[in-house]
């Protein structure tokens, strides 16, 4: 592959986690510097990935821990990119809670509590990090920002009511971002991913509907994370500045809209 990214700075959310480093190692084989990003206590495993990131590949990868409900703590990132690499380019906004989701449970079930810290992290916190992000982008001129949305938006997902409102709002939120920034050279975008066969998901779902999924796909196969760096990458690139606003579901044609 060539390096498309060479000298783009990336900021990445949710870094560990299996679709995270399937990003890191895409983004730093392309060429891009990545600041990679997830809460303090996986920082262990983000030095290591980050390391990994470098040793392979054409660009370079630091860990650095953040919350992103913390406008502190974005901020510090943000620095980072400055400090580190000169500057920020791209936000890829991959952070969400999924993994912790836990069991199923009906919208009956659900507590206020539940629904508020998932739409507090995945729609507010998406929010803070654009926002944490575009005074430096601006600086630069222009930039990319990738919002990590998911096809249950669009076909729904029973027992998970509150990830599902979430991750239509990140759409909805992507469309406003786009009105707002395109005026300036930022593109915002949303890809969608099918069900992802990584940890996360078989923590929360049982195989059976793992399995049952790849019969409902154009491509009838199990979907793998690196399935979605090519989208990620493209909408981080040169290339796809006039694309703005769109949700690019990356699911094996099993939705189509
Ligand atoms: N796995 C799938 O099938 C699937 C499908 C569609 C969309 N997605 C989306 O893809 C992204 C990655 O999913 P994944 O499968 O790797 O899930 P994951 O749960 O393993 O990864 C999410 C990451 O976000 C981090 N995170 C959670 N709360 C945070 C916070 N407050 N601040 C900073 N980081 C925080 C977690 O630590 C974790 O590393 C998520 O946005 C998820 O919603 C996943």
């Amino acid at each position: 592959m060539g390096a498309d990214l060479a000298g783009k700075v990336v900021l990445l959310t949710g870094a560990t986690g299996d679709i995270g480093i399937a990003y890191i190692m895409a983004l730093t084989e392309q060429g891009a510097n990545v600041v990679a990003t997830d809460l303090e206590s996986f920082s262990e495993t983000g030095r290591e990935i980050a390391d990994k990131a470098t040793a392979q590949g054409a660009g370079q990868a630091v860990f650095a821990g953040c919350d992103i409900t913390s406008d502190e703590d974005l901020q510090r990132v943000v620095d980072v990119a400055g400090d580190r690499f000169g500057g920020l380019d791209c936000l890829v906004n991959n952070a969400a809670i999924y993994r912790t989701l836990g069991p199923k449970r009906t919208l009956t079930e659900l507590t206020n509590d539940e629904w508020d810290l998932v739409l507090r992290v995945n729609v507010r916190g998406c929010w803070q990090s654009i926002r944490a992000a575009v005074p430096a982008m601006r600086e630069r001129g222009g930039g990319r920002i990738v919002n990590i949305a998911s096809v249950v938006s669009r076909t729904g997902a029973a027992g998970f009511a509150h990830y599902v409102a979430s991750k239509a709002a990140v759409e909805g939120l992507t469309r406003a971002a786009a009105r707002e920034l395109g005026p300036e050279g930022i593109a915002v975008n949303a890809v969608s991913p099918g069900l992802v066969d990584d940890a996360a998901t078989r923590d929360i779902n049982d195989a059976n509907y793992l399995e049952r999924m790849k019969s409902t796909r154009s491509v009838p196969r199990s979907m793998d994370p690196e399935d979605l760096v090519g989208a990620v990458v493209w909408l981080c690139g040169d290339g796809s500045g006039f694309v703005t606003g769109q949700t690019l579901v990356v699911d094996g044609g099993g939705v189509f809209v």
